[in-house]
Parts: structure tokens; C-alpha cells; sequence
């Protein structure tokens, strides 16, 4: 198995990047974020071995489905294309030349060479989870500024336009528009004639509205109209008409679209002033969540409780932009310092994993009967992407490193649903359900009990978030609320972990499993989690028992886990042969349970020939050895920029060919959050202390917590001496492509 793996790397290896003519900084990803703020606004650029932002459409981030986005300039008379992929009949225009491309957590910018003028386009989602009705606005900003690059003046103007794409996956609904406008604001709003509250269609939402708009400063135009025409007036005339096409009609019938030209007038070396404009997609009624007797209730998303009309947050959204690059650039560059400690590697990936994760959620309320919102009552909804389940454990516990990093009050909003719905009492099994409902926006449960069963995952999941969210905030008093329901998990994980039956973990890949030695030690942790919890509300009598317990357990399942010749952790118990990655152990270390003392062995990794990149860091947070720690990340970051993938960001890949393991699944995922285990590694509270001593949450200017100095190196590896001579000679022969 080895050396087939090793002729194919090499093999592999032949294939770089293609020939991109621009600079990638910091590299080129396998598709990059334009406007991505929610699971129905998420646009991306594919890039495979590369593709200039005006070489093809940009896609939503199913990755089969166009989104209509187009920019020209004209310069000095000149007109040039530089977003998207038009053809306009009986016109004459060129392609603007790619310079460059720069991406960080919330922006990915674009240098357009137009002739004698570079146009920068900024394209930025907001991060800002520490104000839940910014985080859950759901509009993204791109801007558009203009400096000549010859030292001389030029006469600029810039078009852009947005297609009904943006509204129907589909070309068949029929879709109305409106222009609105005022001394402050244009507004295009696009929608389905016929809408379905809480239904999709290809991923789509078939609710709500598009909103594409712009600051109505002097020089502004609009038009709607087709797509040939409306595109050629402004490749001839440089303006557009000021005029509305209400002759409504599906996408792709004369392919309606919504468009703004901009005139800069004269253009010289020091950048204009940026135009601005937004682009979002919104519903009143977000979520339909299911309450105590089978009921109902809508949650609406949190933006709802500032703004009345969608016109007064695009209004404040835009009047904005200023602040707004400035928090984004102090929120980037806290995120990027805090990660370089780590490496340059894994501060590229955490950049990249950060708005994925956040493009995958959204922030609800539930209204009162008098339409006023119930702010006590934060909810967050998450959608797996590439499969419709709402708040699946599995994939909420992954992504959680990223909540803690950045709020944590936005992690117990996620594993909120889950308490109360466990709590009402509808779902008849003793462990926690896997998912709040399997179609997206519906949170509507599973009462029948039928949902896909992963009894210690989940269970264990729900009581390891709980503690760790209440290690960084002291926030105490919900934990008393659910303490019932906590406990009776972990019953379960004390009848069932130590010797798990046969069943599912997230590792769905091994297909179930008895015995499974990773399931085993998450089960396990989870009971020492319990304990603490209980010593913090009180109950010392059960944090004795459990603990007590706990310790028992991982004695016994040390000699259960290890194989035979005691080099490595087995996949399941006594299969000797069989290497796990144990990267469950990644929670007892944020815990600082220390449930376990065994001998971390994350080499045995090097062997599996398929790799999910976020328990890749997990496992990489749980050693000691920073060079082993550093190489894990460079493998799956060699992954992330090889130019072999034009998707969202797959968690999980093929070591061998460095490409997505499963074409159709995987991709575009929250859990990519994970990626951020390395900085959620601080801040945690000893929440039985009363002073709540402990490494303390000191706090960077973004608002995130500030790594303690040596945090990753807390835990002492001892790797025996077969593994690391494993270790070594993995090296030497070079079995290095996207493993290590
Ligand atoms: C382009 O020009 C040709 C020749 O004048 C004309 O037949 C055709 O209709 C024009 N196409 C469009 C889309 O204007
Ligand atoms: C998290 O967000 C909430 C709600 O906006 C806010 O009250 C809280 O201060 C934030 N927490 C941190 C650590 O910034
Ligand atoms: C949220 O956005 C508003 C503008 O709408 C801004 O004034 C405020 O500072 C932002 N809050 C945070 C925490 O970034
Ligand atoms: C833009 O502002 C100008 C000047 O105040 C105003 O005359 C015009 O009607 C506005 N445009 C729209 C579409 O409202
Ligand atoms: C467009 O359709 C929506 C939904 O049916 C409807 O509420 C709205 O009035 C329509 N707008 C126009 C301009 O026809
Ligand atoms: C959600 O439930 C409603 C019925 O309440 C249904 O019409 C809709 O299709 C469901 N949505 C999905 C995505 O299945
Ligand atoms: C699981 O492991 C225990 C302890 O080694 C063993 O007794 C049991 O037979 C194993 N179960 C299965 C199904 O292999
Ligand atoms: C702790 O374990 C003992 C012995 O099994 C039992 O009698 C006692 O009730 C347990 N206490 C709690 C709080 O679970
Ligand atoms: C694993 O090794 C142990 C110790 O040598 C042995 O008892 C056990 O049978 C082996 N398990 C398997 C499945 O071969
Ligand atoms: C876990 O181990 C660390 C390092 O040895 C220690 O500082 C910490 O107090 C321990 N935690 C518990 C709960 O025992
Ligand atoms: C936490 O605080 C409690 C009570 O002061 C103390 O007994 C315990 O040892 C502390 N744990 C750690 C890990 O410091």
C-alpha cells in the first residue's frame, strides 16, 4: 500500500498550478469567496488552476449553478470587461488584464488592468460576530475604485450587473423586479412571482428577495433590461437610461438584469474615490422551528430586531462602508496575527475557512404574538451544505473552534435548538438526536426517532460544546436549565462508550464499526466533561462519580486501543493492524479534562489515504511537536491551494491525487471552522473556581481571544520510538505529497 501511494505521488507531483499571469497572495484556492454571508447568499469564483475574475461566471457555491455577475469600464472611449463572461452582440470591448488577486478572512480583492487604468475591486462579507445583527445581515459589499497606471489622466466610467440567477436555480419561474430609489440609495429588488416560504429547489431558497444596490451619489445611472441591451448602451454611451423593463418574465427569457454604471470623471494616479454597492438576499421569515406539542413557530433573522425595511439596512449597511473596511481590516489582520504564531501556512487556511463557515449560518429570533422580536431567545440555524440538515451535531462539533475563537454566544445559539427541542420531550431515544430536521430551513425535529444514529458521537458532541462554551464565558445558569437532559446523555456514554456497539461516527467513511477507539475516547471525555459541569452547578457528589469513572475508563481504554506492538492507536479495538486518528483527543485538550495521558500518536495519519482537513488539525492541536504539528497543516494547505479543485473548500481529500475525495459531497462546508482549533485553544476559564482563574479571555482589538503564549505546546508528546522511527522514514523516502 505504501510504495503504490508513493509511485503515484511522485506521479501526482507533476502536475503543478497552472500558468496564472497574476499574483495569488496568499495562494490560489480552490474557489474564491465574493459574496458568501448565508447559505442563500454565496457566490464564489471557481478557480481550478486558476480563472481570471472576468474568465468565467461566478457560481453559487453548489458549484453547478451560474450567478449572473457582470463589470465593464470604458476608459478614455475604451470599453473592457473585467467580472464575469458576456457576450454582447455588435459591440467592441476588451478583456481587462488579471494583476492580481488578494484574499484574508473577509475580503478577496482584485486588481483589473483596463488599458492606461488599474480598478481595484474589493469584494467584502462582513465578519462581525460580536453584533448579531451585523452577523446576520445577510448583503455583502464589493466596491470598485480606478487609478490611472501611466501618470496621466484618464475619463473613467464602470458598469455593473447582477441576473434573476440570483433569485431561481432554475430558468423556469417567473421573477418580477423594481427599481426604488431616493437621494441616499438605488435599489434593484428581484424576485420569484410565486414564492414557497421554507422550500428550496437546487439549494435555492424560493423566498425572499435579491437586492442589488448602490450609493446614489453624483455620476450614478441605473437600468433593467436585457442583459445584450442594457449591456450595450453602456459599452457605447458609457450611461445608462434611468429606465425600468416591467415586462416581467423568467431568468433566462431575454435574460433580465439589473444593472449600475458609475462616472468617475477624470482619473489620475492617486485611486478615486471607491463606488460602493451591495448585493443580498433576504426573507422576512427565515426559519421554521418546531416547539412544545409538534408546533411551529417562525424564527426570523436577528437583523429584523434593528431594521423595519430592507431599504433602512442596505441604507445603513452602505452608509457604513468606510467603518466597515476598517473593522474588517482590524478583524483580518488580529485573526492573521494570531495565526502567523502558528505559521504563515495555517494563517492562510484559517483565512480561508472563515467565511465558509459563517456563509453556513444564520442568527434568528422568534416574534411575540404583537410582532415584536424575542431577543432572549437567540437561535442560529447552520445548513451542512451539500446535504439540507439543519444543525447537525457532527458537523456544529467541528466547526466549533471557530465560534469560540470569535463569539462564543454565537456556539451556544447553535446547540441551543438542540436542548430545547431534546428537552420538550418529542424525540424518544436516550441519546441525542443527530440533527434538527433533514431539509433546510425546516428545524422541524424527528419525532419519529429515525434519524440517522450516531448515539456517542452526538451525545458526546453536545456535553464537550456545553462545557467548553461555559469554560470561556462563566455563563452558567443555561447549564442548570438543561442540566436533565445533559445527564441523561451521559448515562448513556456510561453505559455505551467504553465498549461502543456496533454504530455510525462522523467517520461515516469506515461505515459502522463496534469498538471504535476514537468514538470510544470522545465518549469517555464527554463523561469527564459532565463532571466538570456538574462540580460547576454544584453537584459534587456526581462530579465525584463521574470523574472517578472517567479515569477508570481511560485506563482501560489505553489497553483496549493500543495495538499490539503498542506503536499506535488502533482504528477499533484489537484490530491490530488498523490505524485511527484519534483526533477526538483534541477535545480533552480543550477541555483541559485531561481525561487521557496516552501517548498521542498523530504520525499514524501519514498512512490514511484519505484525509478530512479539519480533524487533520485537530489532530495537529493535540501535539506537542511543533514539527509535526507544522507539517500536518503544510499538507493539508499544499491540498487547499493545488490547483486541482474549483469547489468551496472540501474537508475531506484524496492524499494521493490532492484532489476532493467525493466530487459530490464534502464541499462548502461549516465544519471547515475547524480549522481554527489551534486558536481555540485559549481562554478557558476554570468555571468552579470562583474567580474563574484560569488562563483567562483577554481579548485582541477584533474582539477574539488572544493566544496565551506556549498554549500549543501544553500537553507533552511522547510518541514511542516505533512510530517516530515510523516517523523518520516516512520522510526519507519522501512520502511527502499532500500527507506531510
Ligand atoms: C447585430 O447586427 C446585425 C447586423 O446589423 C443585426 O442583424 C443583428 O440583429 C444585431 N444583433 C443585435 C443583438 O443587435
Ligand atoms: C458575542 O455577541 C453578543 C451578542 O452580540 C455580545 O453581547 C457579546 O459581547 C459577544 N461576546 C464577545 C466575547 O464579544
Ligand atoms: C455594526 O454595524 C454598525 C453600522 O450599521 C456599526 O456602527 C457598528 O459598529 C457595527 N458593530 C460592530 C460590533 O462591528
Ligand atoms: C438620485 O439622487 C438625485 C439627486 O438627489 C435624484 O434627483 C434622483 O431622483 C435619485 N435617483 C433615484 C433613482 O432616486
Ligand atoms: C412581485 O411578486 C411578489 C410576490 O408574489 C409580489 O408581492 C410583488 O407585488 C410583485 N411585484 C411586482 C412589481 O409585481
Ligand atoms: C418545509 O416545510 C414546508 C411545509 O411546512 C414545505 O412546504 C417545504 O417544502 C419544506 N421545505 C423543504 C426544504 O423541504
Ligand atoms: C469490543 O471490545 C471488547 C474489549 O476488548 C471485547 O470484549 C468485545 O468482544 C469487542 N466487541 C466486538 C464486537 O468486537
Ligand atoms: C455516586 O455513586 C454511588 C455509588 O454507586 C451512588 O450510591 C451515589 O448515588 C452516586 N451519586 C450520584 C450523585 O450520582
Ligand atoms: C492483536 O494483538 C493481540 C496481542 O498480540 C492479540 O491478543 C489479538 O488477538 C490481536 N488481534 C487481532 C484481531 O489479531
Ligand atoms: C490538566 O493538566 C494540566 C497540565 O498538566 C493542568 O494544568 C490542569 O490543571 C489539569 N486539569 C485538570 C482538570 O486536572
Ligand atoms: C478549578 O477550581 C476548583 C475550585 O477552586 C479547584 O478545586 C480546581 O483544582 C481548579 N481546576 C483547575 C484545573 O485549575
Amino acid at each position: 500500500m505504501r510504495s503504490i501511494a508513493f509511485a503515484s505521488l511522485v506521479a501526482a507531483s507533476a502536475f503543478g498550478v497552472g500558468a496564472i499571469t497574476w499574483s495569488a497572495t496568499p495562494f490560489t484556492p480552490a474557489a474564491v469567496p465574493l459574496a458568501v454571508r448565508s447559505p442563500y447568499l454565496s457566490a464564489w469564483l471557481p478557480q481550478g488552476a486558476g480563472n481570471a475574475l472576468n474568465d468565467i461566471w461566478p457560481q453559487f457555491w453548489t458549484g453547478n449553478s451560474i450567478l449572473g455577475w457582470a463589470g465593464f469600464a470604458k476608459v478614455d472611449g475604451s470599453a473592457y470587461v473585467w467580472m464575469g463572461s458576456p457576450s454582447v452582440p455588435n459591440t467592441t470591448f476588451s478583456k481587462a488584464t488579471q494583476k492580481s488577486l488578494k484574499w484574508t478572512s473577509t475580503q478577496s480583492i482584485f486588481v483589473m488592468t483596463a488599458g492606461p487604468v488599474d480598478l481595484t475591486i474589493t469584494f467584502l462579507s462582513p465578519v462581525e460576530p460580536n453584533d448579531f445583527v451585523n452577523q446576520s445581515l445577510p448583503l455583502s459589499y464589493y466596491s470598485i475604485s480606478a487609478a490611472s497606471n501611466d501618470g496621466k489622466s484618464h475619463e473613467v466610467q464602470v458598469y455593473v450587473d447582477i441576473s434573476g440567477e440570483w433569485v431561481t436555480g432554475t430558468s423556469n419561474p417567473l421573477i418580477n423586479w423594481s427599481t426604488t430609489g431616493s437621494t441616499g440609495v438605488i435599489t434593484h429588488q428581484v424576485q420569484i412571482a410565486n414564492p414557497i416560504a421554507f422550500s428550496e429547489v437546487n439549494d435555492r431558497i424560493q423566498d425572499g428577495a435579491v437586492y442589488h444596490s448602490t450609493l446614489n451619489v453624483t455620476g450614478t445611472t441605473y437600468q433593467t433590461g436585457q442583459d445584450i441591451v442594457v449591456r450595450a448602451l453602456f459599452i457605447n454611451n458609457g450611461i445608462l437610461a434611468n429606465t425600468q423593463d416591467t415586462n416581467f418574465r423568467p431568468t433566462s427569457t431575454n435574460w433580465p438584469i439589473f444593472a449600475f454604471a458609475h462616472d468617475f470623471g477624470a482619473v489620475t494616479d492617486s485611486p478615486a474615490t471607491p463606488v460602493v454597492y451591495s448585493v443580498g438576499h433576504s426573507r422576512k421569515n427565515a426559519v421554521q422551528y418546531i416547539i412544545l406539542n409538534n408546533g411551529r413557530q417562525v424564527q426570523s433573522s436577528y437583523f429584523w430586531t434593528r431594521f423595519s425595511t430592507m431599504a433602512d439596512a442596505i441604507s445603513s449597511f452602505l452608509g457604513d462602508y468606510n467603518n466597515a473596511v476598517t473593522r474588517a481590516n482590524q478583524f483580518d489582520n488580529a485573526v492573521s496575527n494570531d495565526a502567523n504564531r502558528v505559521s504563515s501556512d495555517y494563517a492562510s487556511l484559517v483565512a480561508l475557512s472563515v467565511r465558509q463557515t459563517f456563509g453556513a449560518i444564520e442568527i434568528t429570533v422568534p416574534q411575540h404574538s404583537d410582532g415584536s422580536f424575542d431577543t432572549s431567545n437567540v437561535l442560529t440555524f447552520m445548513k451542512q451544505m451539500r446535504d439540507a440538515s439543519v444543525n447537525t451535531v457532527d458537523v456544529i462539533y467541528p466547526s466549533w473552534p471557530l465560534f469560540l475563537y470569535t463569539n462564543a454566544t454565537i456556539g451556544k445559539s447553535l446547540i441551543m435548538p438542540l436542548l430545547q427541542y431534546q428537552t420538550s420531550g418529542q424525540y424518544p431515544n436516550r441519546w441525542c438526536v443527530h440533527d434538527m430536521g433533514s431539509n433546510y430551513p425546516n428545524a422541524t425535529g424527528h419525532n419519529d426517532g429515525l434519524d440517522t444514529k450516531m448515539p456517542i458521537e452526538e451525545s458526546g458532541n453536545m456535553v464537550i460544546m456545553a462545557l467548553s462554551y461555559a469554560q470561556r464565558t462563566d455563563d452558567l445558569s443555561w447549564l442548570k436549565t438543561y442540566f436533565a437532559i445533559l445527564d441523561q446523555w451521559t448515562q448513556f456514554l456510561i453505559a455505551d462508550s467504553l465498549i461502543p456497539q456496533n454504530q455510525l461516527s462522523t467517520d461515516v467513511f469506515a461505515g459502522p464499526l463496534a469498538n471504535q477507539t476514537n468514538l470510544a475516547i470522545k465518549g469517555i471525555v464527554g463523561i469527564q466533561a459532565m463532571a466538570e459541569i456538574a462540580r460547576a452547578t454544584g453537584d459534587t457528589g456526581r462530579y465525584t462519580n463521574y470523574s472517578t469513572l472517567a479515569a477508570s475508563y481511560v485506563k482501560q481504554w489505553q489497553q483496549f486501543a493500543t495495538s499490539s506492538t503498542g506503536s499506535h492507536l488502533t482504528l477499533s479495538y484489537g484490530d491490530n493492524d488498523s490505524w485511527g486518528m484519534t483526533y477526538n483527543l483534541y477535545a480533552d485538550k480543550l477541555l483541559g479534562t485531561n481525561a487521557s495521558e496516552s501517548p498521542l500518536d498523530p504520525i499514524h495519519i501519514l498512512l490514511m489515504l484519505s484525509l478530512y482537513s479539519d480533524w487533520s488539525i485537530w489532530t495537529a492541536a493535540t501535539t506537542t511537536r511543533s514539527d509535526v504539528r507544522d507539517q500536518i497543516i503544510s499538507a493539508v494547505v499544499k491540498y487547499a491551494a493545488d490547483g486541482k479543485n474549483s469547489l468551496p473548500l472540501s474537508d475531506w481529500y484524496d492524499t494521493i491525487a490532492g484532489t476532493q475525495a467525493d466530487p459530490s459531497s464534502n464541499y462548502a462546508r461549516p465544519v471547515v471552522g475547524g480549522h481554527l482549533a489551534l486558536l481555540a485553544l485559549q481562554g478557558v476559564q476554570n468555571i468552579s473556581s470562583p474567580d474563574g482563574s484560569g488562563s483567562g479571555n483577554p481579548t485582541t482589538s477584533s474582539g477574539s481571544p488572544k493566544p496565551t503564549s506556549g498554549s500549543v505546546h501544553r500537553w507533552q508528546y511522547t510518541a514511542t520510538a516505533v512510530s517516530s522511527a515510523f516517523f523518520i522514514a516516512a520522510f526519507t523516502v519522501g512520502f511527502v505529497d499532500y500527507l506531510l
